[in-house]
């Protein structure tokens, strides 16, 4: 049997998501939105395109909860997207009462899934839908890293003239301001970036990377980013529905890794079928801790207003 991945928001993450997951043919797919005739308007396109591009998956729209029982992962991409001049903190109050509905009606209809939580802020995101649903931290994981690291790669890339598949990199920390991107760990050909460029190249990649997302808002004018960030979300779908133990940097509740507990903050994790299966604790320098901590202390202040 085909597996199942719910898309809540049909929004310009969540319609593309939908379309990478069919075009890989990874699963099917039900894609949920407030908007009526919108999730059912992308999803027959969808469908539609399957004949062309010799996909049989089958993707459902619908502005109801009852299509999503039975699902492998739930993606959460419902919300409302960053506009210039916002920060994603800024977001914070509009997107919980979104999260929590979402989470509560998917959750109760797919109790053995899986969550991804993309929404905005996105850590704290994740906090308020684990809260909600009463998953296992194992089975709600927020996607930013891997975005925010697919964007670190790109730009040592293309610093460097190299394949950006002959590149790796770490970034960790919340997926805000704050995050903190870690040359050391960041590799072309498996050398680290730190004996390659000077200090003034990896620190103008390392600006670059947080502020990866508003660069894109500040050049859209509406709406933010959706092809790389529904990219990354499919790397973790992936990793998961085929069980491929893939270590990626990823947003989980911590429980005393890092020392830190009681907050999520973006570390990195072992993927497979049954979630996260392992935090990955990586030896951080005094400096490189102290980043973290401060990015971590943000999104616990975040949580800290939702326990
Ligand atoms: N974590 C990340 O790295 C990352 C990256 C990109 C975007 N985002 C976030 O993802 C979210 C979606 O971004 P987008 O560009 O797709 O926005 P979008 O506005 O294109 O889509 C959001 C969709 O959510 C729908 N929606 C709103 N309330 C809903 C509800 N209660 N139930 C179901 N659907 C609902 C809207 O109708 C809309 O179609 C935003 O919060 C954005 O900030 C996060």
């Amino acid at each position: 049997m085909r597996k199942k991945v719910t898309v809540v928001g049909a929004g310009h993450v969540g319609a593309t998501l939908a379309q990478r997951i069919a075009e890989t043919r990874l699963a099917d797919v039900v894609l949920v939105d407030v908007v009526e005739g919108v999730p059912q308007g992308k999803s027959l396109d969808l469908l539609e395109a399957g004949p062309v591009l010799g996909y049989d998956s089958k993707v459902t729209g619908t502005n109801g909860y009852e299509e999503t029982a039975g699902s492998d992962v739930i993606v959460i991409t419902a919300g409302l997207a960053r506009k210039p001049g916002m920060s994603r903190d800024d977001l914070l109050a509009a997107n919980v009462n979104i999260v929590k509905k979402v989470a509560g009606e998917t959750g109760r209809r797919s109790p053995d899934a899986i969550m991804i939580v993309v929404t905005n802020p996105m850590d704290v995101m994740g906090y308020v839908a684990m809260r909600t649903c009463g998953f296992p931290r194992e089975r709600v994981i927020g996607m930013g890293g891997v975005l925010d690291s697919g964007r670190f790669r790109t730009f040592i890339a293309r610093e460097l003239g190299v394949s950006v598949e002959n590149t790796h990199a770490f970034v960790m920390g919340g997926h805000g301001d704050s995050m903190v991107p870690l040359p050391r760990y960041s590799t072309v050909a498996g050398i680290p970036i730190t004996e390659l460029m000077t200090a003034e190249q990896i620190n103008r990649l390392v600006e670059r990377t947080r502020n990866g997302g508003a660069e894109i808002v500040d050049l859209l004018k509406t709406g933010s980013a959706y092809y790389a960030p529904s990219a990354a979300t499919l790397e973790m779908v992936e990793a998961m529905l085929l069980d491929k133990k893939k270590i990626l940097p990823c947003s989980v509740y911590l429980e005393g890794e890092y020392g830190v507990k009681g907050t999520f903050a973006g570390v990195p994790v072992k993927l497979g079928a049954k979630g996260v299966e392992q935090v990955v604790e990586i030896k951080l320098s005094a400096d490189e801790n102290a980043a973290f901590m401060k990015s971590v202390d943000a999104v616990r202040a975040g949580c800290e207003k939702f326990t």
